[in-house]
């Protein structure tokens, strides 16, 4: 039994914020199992109530699932004293949602929050190796030795070497399929700092993980000797970063989505 308010309810299915929710109930328009309830705080059973609204059913998810567009200079938390976080970007939380992994407060780009911990735990998990590509802006060029190093797995100080990794210098024709053109990428996403640092040329580059240690890429870059000037993930395993969403942005994954990535 999922207890909840029917305004809640109505915000997190029937897409309207919590005041149009007031609204409907006002003028008689949400029906729960066949009576017209006009009070938001009255608390329905989320999972078996039949909610109506104007006569069309609302489905309810037991599970939420939401790619976010992580803007630069929030912390990957649910909650923090100081820092705003990602969960404060969402309007109206699920129970539960928390972000699938962690990214710095100064990288940006897809984060998926969920409260289905099984499925976290699928894509989190070591043994999974589930890929997760970034572009990143080094503060120099990096050539052969470099992609060599970084498909042998680098020594970054951990009591493990890194797993194999893929570094591909953005534009070139083994780029990932999905990743935009290397001019468009950096003309869309060079923030000002990059723009300074780096005018004429910003080494723009596509990095493929397997695993998602603390800081991995820029300590995988500093034993190459170069510094990540800037850094957004684009996806995590089949998920995609929709490029429609802003930073600060999101949206509800897709049932193709959810299936795909759930291996269905
Ligand atoms: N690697 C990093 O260094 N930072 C991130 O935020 C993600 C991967």
């Amino acid at each position: 039994m999922e207890r909840m308010r029917l305004d809640k309810y109505l915000a997190q299915t029937a897409g309207l914020t919590r005041s149009e929710a007031k609204q409907y109930l006002k003028k008689g328009r949400v029906c729960v199992d066949g009576a017209v309830i006009k009070k938001p705080e009255t608390k329905i059973d989320a999972c078996k109530a039949a909610v109506t609204v104007d006569g069309r059913l609302c489905q309810y998810e037991k599970y939420t699932y939401l790619m976010l567009h992580k803007p630069q200079g929030v912390v990957s938390a649910t909650e923090d004293k100081q820092e705003q976080t990602v969960l404060d970007l969402i309007k109206e939380p699920a129970r539960g949602l928390f972000p699938v992994g962690r990214l710095d407060k100064d990288t940006e780009g897809l984060l998926l929050l969920t409260n289905d911990g099984a499925l976290a735990h699928e894509l989190l998990s070591p043994k999974k190796h589930v890929d997760k590509c970034y572009y990143a802006v080094l503060d120099g060029p990096v050539g052969e030795k470099e992609q060599e190093a970084f498909a042998e797995g680098l020594d970054i100080g951990d009591e493990k070497q890194t797993l194999p990794a893929k570094l591909v210098p953005a534009g070139r024709a083994d780029a990932p399929a999905h990743a935009p053109s290397a001019e468009g990428t950096v003309r869309s996403v060079q923030p000002e700092s990059v723009k300074t640092a780096c005018p004429a040329n910003p080494y723009g580059v596509f990095i493929t993980i397997q695993e998602g240690r603390f800081h991995q890429i820029k300590r995988m870059a500093k034993a190459v000797g170069r510094e990540v000037l800037y850094l957004k993930r684009i996806s995590m395993g089949s998920l995609r970063l929709d490029d429609r969403l802003s930073p600060g942005e999101y949206r509800p994954l897709t049932e193709e989505e959810i299936a795909v990535l759930k291996g269905e």
